[in-house]
């Protein structure tokens, strides 16, 4: 099933779309005003044990002929590397509060089921110590996902004490036996996941309840990232946020905020996780390939709601927190389409096209717009599952648009954002309106200027009349990644149909002319 699912995507890409009149946009970049850090974090992956996201995806076992370290595909961690992965939410999702950590350590592991995604067996041959090879290996910090649903504060404390204690604990002594004697370092913390729904069910006042339980005795023992010892070392704890923007998750944000304003000594949470992905309608009927500029057009115009989400969430974050010291932390986000037809539905197989570089880009243009309050965000998910990065076959594997985007915006890891003016315009499809073009600018630490623009229109070109407020323009060189049409995508046997191509633009009399391709993604360094 899994090479009819790529070649029949072969058979969409082949055609170029016309390229018509440009559009020209003045843009003005003012770097005399910066904003907040865009924070790496932003950048963030989610693996849930679900479908081939873990297994097939990173674990293939080291017994594998695919090349491995020690049962890491070694073509996965090659390209998250290129990524600069800040860090990985994992064991879920609604598996993580299913998930009892004791059965993925030590040499004997119990094979068990899972009941959210397919109701297939989990061999728990990937657990605690796979996952953390798995981050040193891409060199990204873990997120953890404690089971607040069907767990206890006790499972998740011993956890942790396992992780990270270094005192010569049964735990330690555990730890140490199966591979490990130093303590990890666990950077966040998610106290539970969607706990109003798949978590549990709970109403807000019987979720704080239990949460304030996780949040006192899940510890972190590791010396390194104890308050006296480092500054900005300590484990972050991230609360189970709103799902939307009914008043039942206005209502959520609320009551978790008005507790956290009251808080006493014995519980804190530094950040509210937001779950948001892009389906138009539940359940998700939008197809992954094989679409029009339609689907195109009503995807984008959905995905765009992120922006009031942030926003009337943040408001409200605002009145208890004015000095934003809890994250909002959209640590699920994406495309979710149509189960690709043959798939295991409970899978959430589906491909990545061109439309989903877009939409990549304008939600992490949403996330940078808001970097002040929105400090971390995850997509979901980062390999064969949902808006991937990565998708795999047996020994193939081939990167996504989506891949390309988040490489593209390296450079904005921890990057300042600086306001770019522009109007954006906007075109009209099927009686869809939309943005026409999107633009974010950041300086890097070593005070390089960088832009990235999306050229939303699927048929229109757009010049870029780019300068610099108070400061003279010479050139912009970079990346643009198009494709011939809005559903192109790369497969196993064409992994190169959409690939971000050279881009540069030289002033001339003081002026600098950027000509991005109709429904495109750029990103620029200026100088
Ligand atoms: O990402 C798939 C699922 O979507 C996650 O497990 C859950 O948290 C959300 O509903």
């Amino acid at each position: 099933m899994r090479s009819l699912f790529f070649s029949l995507t072969l058979l969409v890409t082949v055609v170029a779309a016309p390229m018509s009149v440009a559009q020209k946009i003045q843009m003005s970049i003012d770097v005399s005003k910066p904003g907040a850090k865009v924070d790496r974090n932003l950048f963030g992956q989610f693996a849930e044990h679900l479908g081939h996201g873990i297994y097939e995806g990173i674990w293939v076992g080291p017994d594998s002929k695919i090349p491995n370290t020690r049962g890491i595909r070694n073509d996965v961690v090659a390209a998250l590397k290129a990524l600069k992965v800040p860090n990985v939410r994992w064991p879920g999702g609604c598996f993580a509060d299913e998930y009892h950590w004791r059965k993925g350590v030590g040499p004997e592991r119990p094979v068990t089921l899972n009941p959210n995604w397919g109701g297939v067996i989990e061999p728990n041959t990937f657990g605690t110590h796979e996952f953390m090879d798995f981050l040193d290996q891409i060199g990204a910090e873990a997120y953890l996902s404690v089971n607040l649903g069907s767990g206890t504060p006790q499972e998740a404390a011993e956890w942790l004490e396992y992780l990270t204690t270094a005192q010569q604990t049964a735990l330690a002594r555990e730890r140490s036996a199966n591979g490990h004697p130093a303590p990890y370092k666990v950077a966040y913390l998610g106290l539970g996941n969607e706990s109003w729904d798949c978590g549990g069910n709970m109403t807000p006042d019987y979720y704080l309840d239990r949460m304030k339980l996780f949040s006192h005795f899940v510890r972190n023992f590791n010396p390194d990232q104890q308050p006296e010892k480092a500054k900005n070392q300590q484990m972050l704890k991230i609360a189970v946020g709103p799902g939307g923007a009914e008043s039942r998750w206005t209502d959520w944000t609320e009551a978790i905020m008005k507790a956290w304003q009251a808080h006493t000594w014995s519980w804190d949470i530094d950040g509210l996780s937001l779950h948001s992905y892009t389906v138009v309608k539940w359940p998700p009927a939008h197809a992954s390939v094989g679409f029009g500029e339609t689907e195109y057009a009503q995807i984008l115009k959905s995905t765009l709601e992120m922006k009031d989400l942030v926003e009337k969430h943040s408001a409200i974050m605002d009145r208890y927190d004015p000095q934003k010291k809890v994250a909002l932390v959209v640590d699920e986000w994406g495309g979710w389409y149509a189960p690709f037809p043959g798939s295991n539905p409970g899978f959430l197989v589906q491909q990545n096209s061109l439309r989903d570089a877009v939409l990549a880009a304008l939600n992490l243009n949403i996330f940078a717009r808001h970097a002040d309050r929105v400090r971390m965000a995850n997509i979901a998910q980062m390999i064969n599952v949902l808006q991937a990065m990565i998708l795999t076959n047996e020994e193939k594997m081939v990167l996504t648009p989506t891949y390309y985007v988040y490489k593209m915006y390296v450079p904005f890891q921890d990057a300042t954002f600086v306001p770019v003016a522009f109007d954006a315009g906007t075109f009209t499809h099927d009686g869809v309106t939309l943005p026409r073009i999107d633009a974010v600018a950041a300086k890097d630490k070593a005070g390089k200027l960088w832009l990235a623009v999306t050229n939303v229109d699927p048929s229109q070109s757009a010049e870029i009349e780019l300068a610099l407020a108070g400061k003279t323009v010479k050139s912009a060189a970079g990346e643009t990644l198009s494709a011939p049409k809005v559903d192109s995508v790369n497969t196993f046997d064409a992994p190169n149909t959409v690939v971000p191509n050279p881009i540069s633009a030289k002033a001339h009399d003081g002026k600098l002319t950027l000509k991005l391709e109709p429904k495109s993604v750029t990103v620029v360094a200026v100088e």
